[in-house]
Order: structure tokens, then C-alpha cells, then sequence
């Protein structure tokens, strides 16, 4: 009985030592993504080469919202995309640019959540892929 009880637990413990061994491959995996591949990604969906200075343009710019408020993207991610943003509600938003927050931009289901949401929120549509696209070659731009 007590042999067997030994066995099931080196099993258990060589199950235990391969998953942790397969882990760090895993997660690798995982975040495949980085913001080289994401425009990658964009521009092939779009059509169309990324631009930093369209994409500058679009971050900066100020619309109209049918609320009457005035929103642009700088509005919770402020004029400087290398500084700390913050939310309506006063919720701190970690720096957009890559260069400033490595993990931007290298989760696709994370950046599609918020440009649906975002997107929405400031343009009262979804962006198109090439706004997407233009959107990252800027923020790469930003040294
Ligand atoms: C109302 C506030 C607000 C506005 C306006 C806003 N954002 Fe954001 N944004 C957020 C928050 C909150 C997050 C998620 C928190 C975080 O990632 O730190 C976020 C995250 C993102 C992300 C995820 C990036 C990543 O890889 O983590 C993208 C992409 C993004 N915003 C694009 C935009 C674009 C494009 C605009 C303008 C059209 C915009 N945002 C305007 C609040 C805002």
C-alpha cells in the first residue's frame, strides 16, 4: 500500500516537474504578439501601410460628441503618450506608448476590447483597420 501510495506521488511530482518545464513555453507563446507583429496584423487586414503622422493626427484629434462634450483619444490618455492617463472617472491609465509601457500592444485580445471600446467612445464608431494600423505606427514612433 505504501509503495504504491509512493508511486502515485512520483508520478504525480514528474507530472508536476513537466508541466512547470512546459510553463515558461506557454507563455512564450502567449505573448507572441508584440507591437511589430500587431501592425503587421493591421496593415495586412487594412490594405494599407501604417502611418505614424495619420496616426498622430487621429490621436490628437478633437471631436464632436452628440453629448456636446469634445473627446479625442488624449483625453484619458493625455497629450503625451509616454505619461500615466487617466479615466473619467480619475482611474490611473499605465503610459500608451510602447516605449514607455513594454506591455502594450502585445495582447490582441486586451487591444481589441479597447479600440471597440475607445473607438466608440470618442469616434461613436468602430475604427476602421487601417486607423488601427496608423494608431500603432505612431505609438511606435513616440521615442
Ligand atoms: C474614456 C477614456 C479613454 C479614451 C477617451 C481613450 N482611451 Fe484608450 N484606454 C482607456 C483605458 C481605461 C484603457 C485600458 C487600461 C489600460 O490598458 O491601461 C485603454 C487602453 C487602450 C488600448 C489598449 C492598448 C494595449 O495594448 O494595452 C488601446 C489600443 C487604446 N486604448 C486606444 C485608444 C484610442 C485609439 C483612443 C481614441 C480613439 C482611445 N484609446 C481613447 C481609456 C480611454
Amino acid at each position: 500500500m505504501k509503495r504504491i501510495f509512493n508511486k502515485m506521488i512520483s508520478n504525480l511530482t514528474t507530472r508536476i516537474i513537466a508541466f512547470a518545464a512546459l510553463l515558461p513555453l506557454v507563455a512564450l507563446n502567449a505573448e507572441a504578439a508584440s507591437p511589430n507583429t500587431m501592425l503587421a496584423m493591421y496593415q495586412d487586414q487594412s490594405g494599407t501601410q501604417g502611418s505614424a503622422s495619420r496616426g498622430e493626427k487621429f490621436f490628437f484629434a478633437k471631436r464632436a460628441h452628440s453629448n456636446g462634450e469634445t473627446v479625442s483619444c488624449t483625453t484619458c490618455h493625455t497629450e503625451n503618450p509616454k505619461a500615466t492617463g487617466k479615466t473619467r472617472a480619475n482611474k490611473l491609465i499605465e503610459p500608451i506608448a510602447p516605449v514607455a509601457n513594454k506591455e502594450r500592444f502585445t495582447d490582441p485580445a486586451k487591444i481589441e476590447k479597447w479600440f471597440k471600446r475607445n473607438c466608440k467612445d470618442v469616434l461613436e464608431r468602430a475604427c476602421t483597420e487601417q486607423e488601427k494600423a496608423d494608431f500603432i505606427a505612431f505609438m511606435l514612433s513616440v521615442k
